[in-house]
């Protein structure tokens, strides 16, 4: 029998709820599939921060490395500053080099989106957003501190002179951050985008930027587009911006097939595509390097307002433990879990708050989980 030891970080907030439900799901499957799962609890996240000050250090990262994929909760707090704990998801990225973050926007059956005279079949796709780059590569500062005069003209008029007289003013001060995207890091990313438009029998890529705004950046990426779409004659290409796309994930979803963004805008966009297919509750992901560690979480964040009371939905990471199934090469236990989600949301049977309904998380993992090995 295979076994796999996966290291899970439950982390925050509603983390710990919901990857309990995705890996009561896999362990339900696994052993008809002839595999079993070996899970390892990491603690990191904001109590294991505010406890030991540690983050995530090299050794941790070491340690996860060690394992083909990862499976995690989510991380954030309101207690500690946005963007201190939040970056442990960031750096793993980061540390093994997981280019690919994989999203897919599809309403299932059963679900109502928020899009009238919307269906299933009109939204339906996946966005591949580049994962280690652009304005994610975390150099930055801030300068012009105490640098600016402000001139203070009652002074002069009571001194009747005028001499220059001013105060330090912080008005001037600056917080930058810059992205960049390499030649080699967006050709690996589109052309991830078109192999899955092929595989998946597909017939467009759509590119999207702000190469009318940051043509330094985004011409490079089009560029670079424009020579990988060459060897792959019934592909079509087409550029977007990445505001415009906004747009028409709402108006015309049936449009998109594939989508590939850079790491900033297919991190708002795919916030949206979550919304078009039901919400946020329903939206896995995944990190990939196709050679190395990689990871798989829902797409939404921690949720603190609804920690401890058990009322979120679990799908989103028990899909995304399906994709990690898939990645690992248990496509039929993936294959189960994907359609014990489908038929279960389709009846309507067990529904969380979300889709209007008052399940509890661990009711909905309980009905995925004994749908799944049916058959
Ligand atoms: C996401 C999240 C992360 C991101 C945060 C938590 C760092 O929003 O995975 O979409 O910005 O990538
Ligand atoms: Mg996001």
């Amino acid at each position: 029998m295979t076994e796999y030891k996966i290291p899970v970080i439950a982390g925050d907030g509603v983390g710990p709820e919901i990857v309990r439900e995705g890996k009561k799901v896999i362990d339900a499957v696994a052993p008809l599939e002839g595999f079993r799962v070996d899970w390892i609890p990491f603690p990191h996240g904001t109590e294991h921060y505010l406890k030991t000050g540690e983050i995530i250090s090299e050794k941790s990262l070491e340690e996860l490395g060690k394992s083909r994929a990862l499976y995690v909760g989510a991380i954030g707090d309101p207690r500690v500053e946005p963007g201190l704990v939040d970056s442990i998801i960031v750096k793993i990225r980061f540390a093994f080099d997981e280019y690919v973050n994989f999203r897919i926007v599809k309403l299932l059956e059963g679900i109502s989106g928020p899009i009238r005279n919307k269906g299933p079949k009109d939204i339906d796709f996946v966005v591949l957003r580049e994962n280690v780059e652009d304005f994610y590569i975390g150099v930055g500062g801030r300068a012009k501190k105490g640098s600016s005069t402000v001139q203070l003209p009652l002074v002069r008029k009571i001194y009747r002179t005028t001499f220059q007289v001013g105060i330090q003013t912080d008005a001037s001060e600056i917080g930058f951050h810059i992205g960049c995207i390499s030649r080699e890091g967006s050709r690996r990313i589109i052309q991830y985008g078109f192999d899955l438009a092929r595989k998946m029998g597909k017939t467009r890529v759509t590119l999207l930027d702000k190469a009318n705004v940051l043509p330094q950046m985004y011409n490079l990426w089009r560029e670079v587009a424009q020579e990988v779409a060459k060897d792959y004659p019934g592909i079509e290409l087409e550029f977007m911006y990445a505001d415009a796309a906004t747009m028409w994930f709402v108006r015309t979803p049936e449009h998109f097939q594939v989508v590939v963004a850079p790491n900033l805008f297919g991190d708002i966009v795919t916030d949206l595509g979550a919304a078009i297919a039901g919400g946020l509750g329903l939206a896995p992901g995944a990190n990939i390097n196709p050679d190395g560690t990689s990871m798989f979480e829902p797409i939404h964040g921690s949720a603190p307002k609804y920690t401890g009371k058990n009322i979120v939905n679990p799908i989103a990471t028990i899909w995304a433990g399906a994709l990690m199934l898939d990645f690992l090469g248990e496509s039929k236990a993936a294959q189960r879990i994907v359609r014990a989600i489908e038929n279960v949301v389709k009846t309507g049977r067990v529904k969380t708050q979300d889709l209007r309904g008052s399940a509890k998380t661990y009711e909905m993992g309980d009905a995925i989980a004994s749908e799944a090995v049916k058959w």
